[in-house]
């Protein structure tokens, strides 16, 4: 064999090898099948059994996979228990005290490290609890493509270049979304995730009283819903624990609500009620409103397509033992 011919087979054999990585490093359904058969399974009991308890946690474990995906990528860094010298991202304002459905992750993963040591990530686990969350709300299921790894770092200060604010106007949530490979569409898909669950009165309570310097409160708001707004969080009130329902005609079921009260001018955050500021996204709100059918299957392709933000697969990351803490 000639040197050239030495040279052209280990090229060839290097990418027949970097080939074949890839295709072990894509996310797979079924990927527990052959080593933990059970895994969706007991993920799904436990989501379950928490909704039995509190309808509201499938809220909190639909925001929690959104808020692990969209700051460092689906690895369950939203998962981590902050440290003496870290403050994770669940610390950040933005999760705590609002973002909830930890123990249902944390019953989950003990379980599944009783039936198969070190083989499901927690990154799976809330895509999964996700996933099922959505479905026994109302929404469609979908096939959860698997074999997310956990990373290793976690960090509070990276929460306000990922994570959208309830301020942010119709650019600015589709550049935010453009940033994590999302079209306009889909975002404005996505923010229908806001068709279940609650919100603490800190989110809003700007639109009731301090719009801007001189407006108190937003006129884009239906005078009507500000009012109830108004009564159930009172100006100045020390509570920091007062929620108001999303979607308030139906706040634990995954339908179109959501794209409903925004017609009626009754979105809840400045993020909602200015996806009809736009005519692209405006038609979009409309049309999620008159076809609840297509907006479930979007919405469920979305979140298939969100669980892969910047995945850790093969041997990247880690299978955490405990989803708070990374591996010692
Ligand atoms: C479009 C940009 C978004 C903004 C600005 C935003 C902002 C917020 C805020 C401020 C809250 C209330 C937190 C509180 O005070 O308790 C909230 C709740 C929630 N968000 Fe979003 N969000 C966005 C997109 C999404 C997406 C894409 C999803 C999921 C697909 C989602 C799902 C939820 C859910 C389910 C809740 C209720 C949580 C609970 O009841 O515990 N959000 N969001
Ligand atoms: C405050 O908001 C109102 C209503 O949107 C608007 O007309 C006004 O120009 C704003 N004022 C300032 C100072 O931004």
């Amino acid at each position: 064999m000639s040197s050239k011919q030495v040279i052209c087979g280990f090229i060839t054999l290097v990418l027949i090898l970097s080939h074949s990585f890839m295709l072990e490093a894509q996310l797979q359904v079924g990927f527990y099948a052959g080593s933990c058969n059970l895994a969706e399974f007991i993920v799904k009991q436990e989501v379950r059994n928490a909704l039995i308890r509190d309808k509201g946690v499938a809220a909190g474990l639909v925001r929690m996979h959104f808020h692990d995906c969209f700051v460092r990528g689906c690895d369950g860094s939203v998962l981590i228990d902050s440290t003496p010298s870290n403050t994770a991202e669940k610390d950040s304002p933005a999760n705590n005290p609002s973002l909830r459905g930890f123990e249902v992750i944390d019953s989950a993963k003990a379980r599944l490290e009783a039936i198969c040591q070190g083989v499901v990530s927690c990154a799976d686990i809330l895509a999964f609890a996700a996933r099922d969350s959505v479905e026994i709300t109302g929404g469609f299921g979908y096939d959860v493509p698997a074999g997310r790894r956990d990373g290793r770092i976690s960090l509070a200060s990276e929460i306000p270049a990922n994570l959208p604010p309830p301020t942010f106007n119709v650019d600015q949530l589709t550049r935010n979304f453009a940033n994590k490979g999302f079209t306009q569409d889909e975002m404005v898909t996505l923010s229908g995730g806001h068709t279940i669950g609650r919100s603490h009165c800190a989110s809003f309570s700007n639109r009731l009283y301090s719009f801007n310097s001189t407006t108190g409160q937003d006129p884009s708001l239906d005078p009507i819903y500000a009012a109830q707004l108004k009564q159930q969080c009172p100006q100045g009130s020390s509570n920091t624990n007062l929620v108001v329902p999303m979607n308030p005609s139906s706040p634990t079921i995954t339908d179109v609500g959501y794209y409903r009260d925004i017609i009626a001018n009754r979105g809840l955050f400045s993020s909602d009620q200015t996806l009809l500021t736009n005519t692209a996204t405006a038609t979009q709100v409309t049309q999620n409103a008159q076809n609840p059918f297509i907006w479930r299957s979007k919405f469920a392709a979305a979140m298939v397509k969100m669980g892969r933000i910047e995945v850790l697969t093969g041997n990247a990351g880690e299978i955490r033992a405990k989803c708070r803490v990374i591996n010692g």
